[in-house]
């Protein structure tokens, strides 16, 4: 009897942590379909490659995984002209999106394994 008692209200302890996690989740899933659409439609892939995993520019992915949040967002918003990423802090889909985006990147970062290293800048990789 005790023991059937403890069952259930553990049973019921995790029905309740399920039913948070799912809501959590479902915000979560939102943000991260804004962030990949955002990234898709202002063409990030045209220097950061194929899935954001780096080509004439670094991988994106890597990017968020090993740097700061104020990196990432300093690069984005300002960007480094000089060396060839345009600064995005006048496009309102960006700076709304910013969250979305970041959260999406740190998503990937998570699931996949580190890129092998590549060419890091156009100048190293000859374009
Ligand atoms: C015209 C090519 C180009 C486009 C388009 C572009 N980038 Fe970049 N980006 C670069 C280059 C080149 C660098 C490397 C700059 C450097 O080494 O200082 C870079 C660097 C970055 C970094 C810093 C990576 C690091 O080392 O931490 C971030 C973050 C970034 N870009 C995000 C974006 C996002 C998000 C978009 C789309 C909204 C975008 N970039 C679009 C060329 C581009």
């Amino acid at each position: 009897m005790h023991n059937s008692m403890y069952g259930l209200a553990l049973l019921h302890v995790l029905a309740v942590c399920n039913h948070s996690a799912t809501a959590a989740d479902d915000q979560e899933a939102v943000l991260m379909n804004r962030g990949r659409a955002a990234l898709r439609d202002m063409d990030c892939a045209r220097c950061h490659g194929r899935d954001y995993r780096g080509w004439a520019a670094p991988s994106l992915i890597d990017a968020v995984r090993d740097g700061s949040r104020e990196r990432f967002e300093r690069y984005v918003l300002d960007g480094d002209i000089v060396r060839g990423m345009p600064g995005y802090r006048s496009q309102p889909r960006l700076v709304t999106d910013l969250d979305a985006i970041y959260l999406y990147l740190r998503m990937r970062g998570r699931q996949e394994p580190a890129s092998p290293p590549g060419p890091a800048t156009p100048r190293e990789a000859g374009r």
